[in-house]
């Protein structure tokens, strides 16, 4: 049985498109698979530590090395880390802010690319020096957006710096079975928007009764 690792970092609660994503992707793995193991991981309405100078010195020495400060500044990485192993699917809602994301889904994207845990150098390859070290996962990047046409070729395009910045991170530590859903246009026309939840909503369902059954 396949586990499943739900994050969201909207700050809104019930009001939030994003949240509402994760439930229906939840509700309808639910109503396939029955009883799973999800782990919920909240960012968005808590603190999400920032790597630190000990963060830094302690990871990239080895684990031998560190000092107890050390090895207590990366506690919460391991645990995000070790959650992170232990999904097959991963579930990231998350709403657009300032054409990127969260800060607090930034903080937690800081703890969780680490060297030699969940991504490795290859020094020979200069143009693409990174090996990604997580293995056989998928992930679903649940995305809202007040604006829209941030697609390929649309005219926004040059301003998404939050679907391509997140592929990219999980690209490199490994991650490359993706699939994005996005709810465009909450600020703008209220049908489009509607209409916009209703595709998001099917499409997710639809991803899930084609592609992981
Ligand atoms: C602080 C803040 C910044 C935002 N920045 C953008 C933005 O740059 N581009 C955009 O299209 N929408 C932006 N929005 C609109 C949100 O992306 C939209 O309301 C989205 O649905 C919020 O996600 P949520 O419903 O999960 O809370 C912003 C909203 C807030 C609150």
């Amino acid at each position: 049985m396949k586990k499943v690792l739900v994050i969201n970092s909207s700050a809104r609660g019930l009001k939030s498109q994003s949240r509402k994503l994760t439930e229906v992707f939840t509700d309808h793995w639910t109503s396939i698979y029955g009883d799973t193991k999800m782990t919920h991981r909240e960012l968005g309405n808590t603190d999400v530590p920032h790597i630190t100078e000990n963060w830094i010195a302690a990871a990239f020495k080895p684990q031998e090395a560190r000092s107890e400060v050390e090895k207590r500044a990366l506690e919460t990485s391991d645990t995000y880390i070790a959650e992170l192993r232990d999904a097959d699917v991963i579930v990231i809602g998350s709403p657009m802010y300032n054409w990127s994301i969260p800060s607090s889904l930034k903080a937690y994207i800081d703890q969780i690319l680490r060297v030699n845990e969940t991504w490795k150098l290859n020094p020979n390859n200069i143009q693409n020096p990174y090996i990604g070290l997580l293995e056989n996962k998928t992930l679903f990047l649940l995305l809202s957006r007040g604006a829209q046409g941030y697609e390929k070729g649309e005219y926004n395009e040059h301003m998404n710096y939050q679907s391509n910045y997140l592929k990219t991170v999980f690209n490199i530590i490994g991650i490359s079975d993706i699939h994005v859903v996005t709810i465009n246009g909450s600020a703008f026309d209220p049908e489009k928007f509607e209409k916009s939840i209703e595709i998001a909503h099917q499409t997710i369902k639809g991803v899930l009764e084609r592609e992981l059954v």
